[in-house]
């Protein structure tokens, strides 16, 4: 069985307080009211992770991760962050190839590459989004962009490194607009990337491959997409700031 995972990205929001006390929400929600075993992964800013590492040390059910990471080892770059430094910080997982940061940092697909070569080398999981913009989508081309983005970022990667992976199917026209794929419609993406994987790796790798959808998922939304035999979760953006949501949306595994 494929691991069931919900995991929130908070971006770039919560102070440091706020932080500490949403995420001691979470874990409280968690321990009162998940009976599976999915996993939850809280992706915080820089700043709050090494307080979130150490709150959720012993947790198995709960895990931290970063929302970026610079791809070289280190050196003159200033104001970034390092692989290394996270793992130094007991964190798990990265998301990288977030829409945000390939429309607001310019990160193109051979950019994202190198980040996760240096991401797994330092042992972290990377969470890689991938999902096409309103345009593609209307235009028809939304197919030939997520395999676009699959080729040229992590094909590259042996079997054995692939397998590490999450994938995160993020419609950027979903993301934060109110608008969410419809679960036909997600299911129809997620099946292809499975497929595409298969055709690469063969059935085997993925099949073992979690692949979460992202954009406006929320409590009400989540039982409908997860119950798509291609969706495992979600990569939760808003709802993931309130913890009776965000436990709400990984209690559907339950
Ligand atoms: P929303 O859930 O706010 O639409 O954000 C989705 C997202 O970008 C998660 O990475």
């Amino acid at each position: 069985m494929r691991q069931k995972i919900v995991a929130g990205n908070w971006k770039m929001n919560l102070d440091l307080n706020e932080g500490i006390t949403l995420f001691n929400e979470v874990a409280a929600f968690i321990a009162q009211d998940i009976t599976g075993s999915q996993q939850a992964i809280v992706c915080s800013p820089y700043i709050h992770l090494s307080a979130l590492t150490a709150l959720a040390k012993g947790n198995t059910k709960l895990s931290v991760g970063a929302q970026n990471a610079h791809q070289a080892e280190s050196g003159a770059y200033t104001g970034e962050i390092s692989a290394k430094m996270l793992t130094s910080v007991g964190v798990t997982y990265v998301i990288l190839g977030h829409s945000e940061r390939r429309q607001y940092f310019g990160e193109t697909n051979e950019l994202l590459a190198k980040k996760t070569d240096t991401v797994l080398k330092h042992g972290l999981k990377p969470i890689f989004c991938i999902g096409e913009t309103l345009q593609e989508r209307e235009s028809g081309v939304y197919f030939d962009i997520i395999k676009q983005q699959l080729v040229e970022a992590v094909f590259h990667l042996e079997a054995s490194e692939f397998s590490k992976l999450v994938i995160a199917y993020e419609p950027v026209w979903a993301i934060g607009t109110g608008v969410t794929a419809s679960a036909e419609q997600a299911q129809e993406i997620h099946a292809f990337i499975r497929k595409e994987i298969a055709a690469k790796y063969g059935q085997a790798v993925a099949d073992g491959i979690s692949i979460l959808y992202g954009g406006s998922c929320n409590p009400k939304n989540a039982p409908e997409l997860f119950a798509k035999p291609d969706i495992d979760g979600g990569l939760i953006g808003g709802a993931s700031l309130k913890a009776r949501d965000f436990v709400d949306i990984l209690k559907v595994f339950n």
